[in-house]
């Protein structure tokens, strides 16, 4: 894949190795749910190493000293349903307080193109850093249409944060979004003829919920 200044792909060993416990299709939904929260903690940690900071007076049990907090109602976590809800707990861990906004898109089977069917986002996302969660990016239809939504709504920081991309829809999403920051865990091959990552991990909603 071409290089672009907007991707990073992690491609850590700690977390390529839970990587390897997800895609197994011997991992079944408790499993697969705990490792999507465990991954997302470590994506957030690597995603917000810029996040805003102020620093504060702290008494320890010796003396006072100055330390930096994260400015943490600056973050608006941005699932897209389903499986992007799988995520929001491991953002939580690092930023607790954070407003969490929903867009509900599912893939046309044949088309493969997203339909959008619900949209709640917290108040003021215009002036806040929204990360848009979501474990799977296949052929980016998605991603592009839940930027192009808060695009639209104002937001001007704008981050994706998926566990498994495929080339395609990477170049595709970083062509579309120069100015978005995509966070990946691990890039695979390539999509199959039905827009499945190969080699996967299947239907990342279906393997969150139980539903197939
Ligand atoms: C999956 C996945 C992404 C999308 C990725 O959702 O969670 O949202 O496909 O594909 P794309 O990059 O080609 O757009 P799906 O449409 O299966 O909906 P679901 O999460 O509700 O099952
Ligand atoms: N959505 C998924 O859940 N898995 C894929 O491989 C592609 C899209």
């Amino acid at each position: 894949m071409k290089k672009f200044n907007n991707v990073t792909v992690l491609d850590h060993p700690l977390i390529n190795h839970k990587i390897a416990i997800l895609r197994s299709i011997d991992t079944h939904t408790k499993d697969f749910r705990e490792l999507v929260e465990e991954i997302t903690v470590l994506l957030t940690y690597e995603a917000f190493k810029d996040v805003p900071t102020q620093e504060v007076e702290v008494q320890t049990p010796l003396e006072k000293c100055k330390q930096k907090m994260v400015a943490e109602n600056s973050i608006a976590i941005v699932p897209v349903l389903r499986a992007g809800l799988g995520m929001v707990s491991g953002v939580h861990t690092l930023f607790p307080t954070a407003k969490v906004g929903h867009i509900g898109m599912y893939r046309d089977e044949q088309t493969l193109i997203p339909q959008e069917y619900y949209c709640k986002l917290p108040d003021g996302i215009d002036k806040k850093r929204a990360i848009v969660l979501d474990p799977m990016l296949a052929t980016g239809g998605s991603a592009i249409a839940a930027i192009d939504l808060l695009k639209n709504k104002g937001c001007k920081d704008i981050r994706q944060m998926s566990i498994i991309a495929a080339p395609e829809g990477v170049e595709k999403l970083a062509k579309a979004h120069p100015d978005v920051k995509i966070y990946v865990a691990v890039l695979d091959r390539c999509l199959n003829e039905n827009g499945y990552i190969l080699p996967g991990l299947g239907d990342a909603g279906d393997r969150l919920f139980g539903t197939k």
